[in-house]
């Protein structure tokens, strides 16, 4: 029989704190690669954790997305999995413990954010409206420009302060900015959707009070029916930051901080590949009937029957199983550990890291690291590209060079770059993936990367022959725009 939910939280003296609550049943091998091999393999593949193949690669920080280990308990639930098309088994279990989850009592499986996130915007977002945000994920601005309204970051003040290393809620929105803008456009802002926490921004987390004060804001201002939606895909994480850093919040599971962080909003999407523990999957909830009929026949449309959305029965299994696991507190505890371990195993050998570290990745702070190549020479696209070569660790630069490209007509042109405030390679931990030694390893790649120091070159955009994005679609070039070192990596 499986460990019950209630079991895995019974209060104990175990030292959760320094070990994981959990041990290893099954474990995934690599290709062994030669110094040589990686310097091949980067060159024939783009220089980029995206486009290496993950089987040359020893340890994979690219992303923390679908990426994590399925417990016991998860793959023996798939096997109850119900493939019946109309309302199986598996979706009325999935469904009660997503009401649990989010306090919400309408819900739509998909089968991973964005098209978590398409029925809501499809239904609420209409052209020339105006969408804001603490920072939109690359999806849920391409859903904005799609629908020819405009995504608006209002990013908290501190995180552009780089000798604040120690302000935990960095990732929140700036709420007196979000104040003017709703006196000036209230009419025109059909929802607000938060990041809980902020993933493009370091991945900092969001305060209760930040969420309390958007709802405040949208209730003062409403002239539309205007939505408080949160973008779940982290949210444990972001409780687990609360629950330790916000006053008031430290005797509650993570659990009910969960449910209070929803109780201020109407709406959600979530990307259950992240905290819900599963390879694959994820859903939406509402409070309104009426917008779950309306967002009904756009999931069928695309995606299949409301009742699975895209998953199997097993994958719902899975999910429901994950849900719960995923914010339990010993695991969330243990978690924020390993986090701070590769931290700490970073600093410890003069890599810079962008502080706090998140609760879910440590973001590298390349601009800092490579301080002779400016924000148009991808400092950090370097950077990841050589730590791949030193020992086989692959991450996700995120400089202004990838980023900030803003002209459609001039790819190339690299004097155009937005520059970013901070120049990120985000090393984002799988869960339940990776042992101490691992995060040693990936510190010391980083370490003897950055050694090189003025030998490391710029990188520049390189040609294709793809036909140019449409103009709604420009955020998404970073998944296809491509680039070389000008002169040789060392
Ligand atoms: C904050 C956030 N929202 C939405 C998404 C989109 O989720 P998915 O990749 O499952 O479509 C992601 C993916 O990384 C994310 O980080």
């Amino acid at each position: 029989m499986r460990i019950s939910d209630q079991e895995m939280m019974v209060k104990t003296d175990l030292p959760f704190h320094k070990a994981p609550p959990y041990r290893t049943k099954v474990v995934e091998y690599t290709i062994p690669t030669t110094r040589q091999q990686r310097q091949e393999i980067m060159k024939k593949h783009g220089y980029s954790g995206r486009l290496l193949p993950a089987k040359y690669v020893f340890i994979n920080m690219v992303t923390d997305s679908g990426t994590g280990a399925m417990s016991d308990r998860q793959w023996s639930a798939m096997m109850e999995g119900d493939e019946s098309y109309f309302y199986c088994r598996s979706y009325e279990y999935f469904e009660e413990v997503a009401q649990n989850y989010t306090g919400m009592p309408y819900i739509l499986p998909s089968h991973q954010g964005r098209s978590a996130e398409a029925p809501l915007y499809e239904c609420l977002v209409q052209p020339g409206d105006k969408v804001p945000s603490n920072t939109h994920f690359t999806t849920t601005s391409a859903w904005s420009f799609q629908r020819g309204a405009e995504p608006v970051d209002f990013v908290e003040v501190s995180y552009f302060d780089p000798n604040d290393t120690t302000s935990q809620f960095k990732g929140g929105i700036d709420t007196e900015a979000l104040e003017r803008y709703f006196e000036l456009h209230a009419e025109k802002i059909p929802l607000v959707d938060l990041v809980v926490p902020n993933n493009l921004n370091g991945g900092m987390g969001v305060s209760m009070k930040d969420i309390k004060e958007t709802r405040r804001i949208i209730d003062k201002y409403n002239k539309r029916g205007t939505l408080l939606c949160l973008d779940i895909a982290r949210i444990s994480e972001n409780a687990w930051i609360i629950k330790n850093h916000e006053e008031g919040y430290k005797d509650k599971s993570c659990a009910e901080i969960v449910r209070e962080m929803l109780s201020y909003a109407d709406c959600c999407h979530m990307s259950s590949k992240k905290c819900g523990l599963v390879n694959m999957g994820g859903f939406s909830a509402v409070r309104d009937k009426q917008l779950w009929y309306r967002m009904q026949p756009k999931v069928i449309r695309t995606d299949g029957y409301i009742t699975y959305g895209g998953m199997n029965g097993r994958d719902l299994e899975a999910l429901a199983v994950g849900l719960v696991e995923g914010v339990n507190d010993y695991y969330l505890q243990d978690r924020q550990r390993q986090v701070e371990y590769f931290a700490n195993a970073c600093k410890k050998r003069g890599v810079h890291i962008l502080e706090p570290a998140s609760s879910y990745a440590v973001y590298i702070n390349a601009g800092k690291c490579v301080p002779h190549l400016d924000h148009t020479q991808g400092p950090a696209t370097c950077l990841s590209a050589q730590a791949y070569i030193e020992g086989g660790f692959a991450s996700t630069a995120m400089d202004s060079l990838q980023r900030g490209r803003i002209d459609p007509e001039n790819p190339l042109d690299t004097s155009k770059r937005i520059k970013a405030p901070y120049e990120l390679i985000r090393c984002a931990i799988p869960r339940r993936a990776y042992f101490e030694p691992h995060y040693d390893w990936a510190a010391e790649c980083l370490a003897r990367a950055m050694a090189h120091g003025t030998k490391l070159p710029a990188f520049k955009p390189i040609a294709d022959d793809r036909p140019p994005l449409e103009i709604s679609e420009i955020g998404l070039h970073t998944f296809f725009d491509d680039y070389e070192p000008v002169t040789p990596l060392p």
